[in-house]
């Protein structure tokens, strides 16, 4: 086996510096891959999909066949555990994740947190498949949604809403709503603790919309459960790097990092970087944060910003990735070109 803190990326989350920058790509198995559509035929649906270790496993390695990227990210999806809480969860095509809303305490008590590992079997044999075949100086990531982001999903039954429902219940019924949201918190630990078993090195925790809370609530729904995650993550575990990606947390982010303990802060498009290299680099590394948009669009632009992030970002612990995930429409070339800037 090769020395485990050999591997860049692995040495960025320690607050290494790293030289050239360690880069992954949120969402860089996914439909901008033809390979990645041709494989998706050969499943009915998109749980199914994630749940075919064949099918999942050759997903995860399609990306790194094109490019030279530090880390492999497990293909799955953060609602996977809504579904194996046994909440109705489909993915329609064009219309995204659709869920039979849950939106009231009596509600949470129908969701089983008992079965969460044993239903999600097949998610940790991808890892296992995967951590004997990757090259050694790729790192394993596995993955969970924060239960703030899927509550959104499991409240309001969709994603593209205003996150009405989600809110008025957590504003409304804070201690109804932390029902769901304990629930939750166990979920992530016990799923994350079998991915790290399986052979996951770090795991990244998806955030998407922490944005989307005033400061108070952010504590409370965005900051403790992840900080309960990161302690029971770490209880099991010991040191184990956790990535945590709060998207739109703004000025909170800081915060986030010194409250949840997290080992890396993985941040969005529209943070500045200078503020980034003296507010956050202090405290932890830093992950991100091309705008995705960039990325599709190519050419001078995103050459630019990527030396810009390089300059400012790479003088401290930094792994080059994505404000958010790769677009389904981005160019290959596009992709070939960042990792030449960034790789040499
Ligand atoms: O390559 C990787 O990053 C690993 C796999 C991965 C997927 N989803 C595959 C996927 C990861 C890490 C996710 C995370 C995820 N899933 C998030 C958090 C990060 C983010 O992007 O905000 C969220 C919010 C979801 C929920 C989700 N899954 C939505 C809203 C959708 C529909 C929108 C869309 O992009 O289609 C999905 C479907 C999904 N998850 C696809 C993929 C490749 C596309 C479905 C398909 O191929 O049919």
């Amino acid at each position: 086996m090769s020395d485990q803190k050999s591997k860049p990326l692995l040495r960025a989350l320690h607050g290494e510096v790293v030289s050239p920058s360690c880069l992954w790509l949120m969402r860089q198995a996914g439909r901008y891959l033809e390979e990645y559509r041709a494989l998706r035929q050969q499943a009915e649906n998109f749980l199914q999909f994630c749940y075919t270790p064949d099918l999942a496993v050759e997903a995860t390695l399609q990306p790194l066949r094109r490019f030279n990227l530090d880390a492999a990210i497990l293909f799955s999806d953060i609602l996977v555990i809504p579904d194996a809480l046994g909440q109705q969860v489909a993915f329609r095509q064009g219309e995204g994740p659709v869920l039979t809303p849950i939106q009231s305490t009596p509600e949470v008590a129908a969701l089983d947190g008992t079965r969460v590992v044993e239903n999600l079997e097949p998610v940790y044999e991808v890892l296992r498949r995967l951590s004997v075949v990757l090259p050694d100086h790729v790192t394993l990531i596995g993955f969970c949604g924060a239960p703030w982001t899927l509550a959104t999903y499991m409240v309001e039954g969709r994603g593209g809403t205003d996150f009405g429902r989600v809110r008025d219940w957590a504003y409304q019924d804070p201690a109804g709503f932390k029902t769901m949201i304990d629930v939750l918190v166990k979920a992530c630990v016990d799923h994350l603790s079998a991915q790290i078993d399986a052979g996951a090195e770090t795991v990244q925790i998806f955030d998407t919309w922490a944005g989307v809370l005033p400061e108070r609530e952010y504590y409370r729904w965005v900051i403790e459960p992840t900080r309960a995650i990161v302690d029971g993550v770490r209880a099991r575990h010991g040191e184990v790097p956790v990535i945590g990606f709060a998207k739109g947390s703004g000025v909170l982010y800081p915060a986030y990092v010194r409250e949840t303990g997290v080992s890396a802060v993985g941040i969005d498009a529209q943070m500045p970087l200078e503020w980034v290299a003296d507010r956050l680099q202090p405290l932890c590394t830093v992950q991100g944060n091309l705008d995705n948009r960039l990325l599709l669009n190519g050419g001078p632009a995103m050459d630019q910003e990527v030396k810009r992030i390089l300059d400012v970002l790479g003088k401290g612990p930094h792994i080059f990735n994505l404000g958010h995930g790769i677009l389904p429409t981005t160019p290959v070339k596009h992709v070939e070109r960042l990792l030449e800037l960034i790789k040499g």
